[in-house]
């Protein structure tokens, strides 16, 4: 057991996966209580082949959450309900690009979103994220561009207004899309809420994509896309098509848990105990790791970056890490091409106050060690 109520198998307790959320058996416990209620209960209609965009009842649900907790603006009609938000990027991939098409990739960034768009055909252009996020090149023109504006994936780091305003009106005036993937934003800690970009778009150029994964667990494979209106028809054919539609009791009982609040007094829980494993992580990181390390983004999601001098490998320190039982994948893997900085991305969600300190006594020694070393 990992901080009370909260439970990992040891592969997941592993310091500092990425990208893993706290198993929360309380949760679980309610989570079977609802879907009891709702097998029980559920109309044989609804276990026919029923609609290709989802559940109507999560759609619905959905929207009434991401309003008022994202500031996206959407009708439930607006909503595809995926398999995650991977495959919510196939899909879009598939829909909005033809082989040859230009994409507009964040550099460093989430490889598995990049592979989604080549896949599909898409010419990658690796565009670097400043500390204001993404900046489309001056006169460059693409098909799409995928950006994760409220915590960039790995940097951290949150568009500005200005860069938002400035991609808004470049995918307005080239007729691009942006890709807009918040996968973690709901975890914003000392900030206030930081809309999407979804809810400032005028001109329905941006598909819009959320996960599951990251509040729940990662095996829940359910997330959703948020589409213009014009495009709510070729989305749901395509996942007719490709048979990408979750199960649907599933859908049914996240809707009611979401409609019952059992989902948002879920995520405030979270919230308020991975604001404190972050403020752990980050002042054992200030104290025991600041000769080699600084923290790099801003106070959301469940992982950040520390970042490492230009002299030190970050793939040597990582396959150090490895070797003493920690997972601490070397930033310079998130390039396409050649790295501009080098650090670690270090999850904590998932761990103990413990388990952090462990790991960052662990990683001291390592570095001290690297540090006073041969040349490397
Ligand atoms: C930036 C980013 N986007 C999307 C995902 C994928 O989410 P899902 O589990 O819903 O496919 C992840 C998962 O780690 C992620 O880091």
């Amino acid at each position: 057991m990992v901080g009370g109520n909260v439970s990992a198998s040891d592969d997941l307790v592993r310091a500092f996966n990425v990208g893993i959320p706290a198993l929360d058996r309380d949760f679980l416990r309610t989570w079977h209580r609802v879907s009891t209620v709702v097998h029980r209960r559920i109309p044989a209609d609804d276990l026919n082949y029923g609609g290709a965009a989802g559940f109507a009842p999560l759609r619905e649900a959905i929207a009434a959450h991401i309003g008022p907790s994202r500031g996206v603006r959407c009708r439930p009609d607006q909503i595809i309900i995926t398999s995650g938000a991977q495959q919510a990027m196939a899909l879009v991939a598939q829909l909005l690009l033809d082989p040859g098409d230009r994409v507009i990739f964040e550099e460093p960034g989430y490889h598995l979103a990049r592979c989604a768009f080549a896949a599909a055909g898409g010419a990658i252009v690796p565009t670097p994220v400043g500390d204001e996020g993404l900046q489309v090149p001056a006169g460059m023109a693409a098909r799409v561009a995928y950006v994760t504006p409220s915590h960039q994936y790995p940097l951290g780091v949150r568009m500005t207004a200005r860069r938002r305003v400035q991609l808004l009106e470049w995918a307005e005036r080239t007729s691009a899309w942006i890709v807009e993937d918040d996968y973690d934003s709901e975890f914003r800690y000392g900030s206030r809420m930081l809309p999407a970009l979804q809810g400032a778009d005028r001109a329905g150029r941006v598909v819009h994509v959320g996960t599951f994964s990251k509040v729940l667990f990662p095996a829940i494979r359910l997330g959703y896309v948020v589409v213009p209106p014009a495009l709510v028809e070729p989305f749901a054919r395509a996942q007719l098509v490709n048979g990408g539609r979750p199960p649907v009791l599933e859908q049914a009982t996240l809707a009611e848990l979401i409609a019952r609040g059992h989902y948002a007094r879920h995520l405030a829980k979270r919230r308020r105990r991975y604001a404190n494993l972050r403020g752990v992580l980050t002042s054992l990181i200030r104290s025991r790791l600041s000769a080699h390390m600084t923290v790099m983004g801003d106070d959301t999601g469940l992982h950040l970056v520390g970042r490492l001098g230009p002299e030190v490998d970050d793939r040597a320190v990582a396959d150090r890490a490895r070797k003493a039982g920690l997972s601490v994948p070397p930033l310079s893997i998130y390039y396409a091409g050649v790295p501009a900085i080098f650090g670690l991305v270090m999850g904590y969600a998932h761990l103990s106050e413990r388990s952090i300190a462990a790991g960052v006594a662990k990683l001291a020694a390592i570095l001290d060690e690297l540090a006073a070393g041969p040349a490397r």
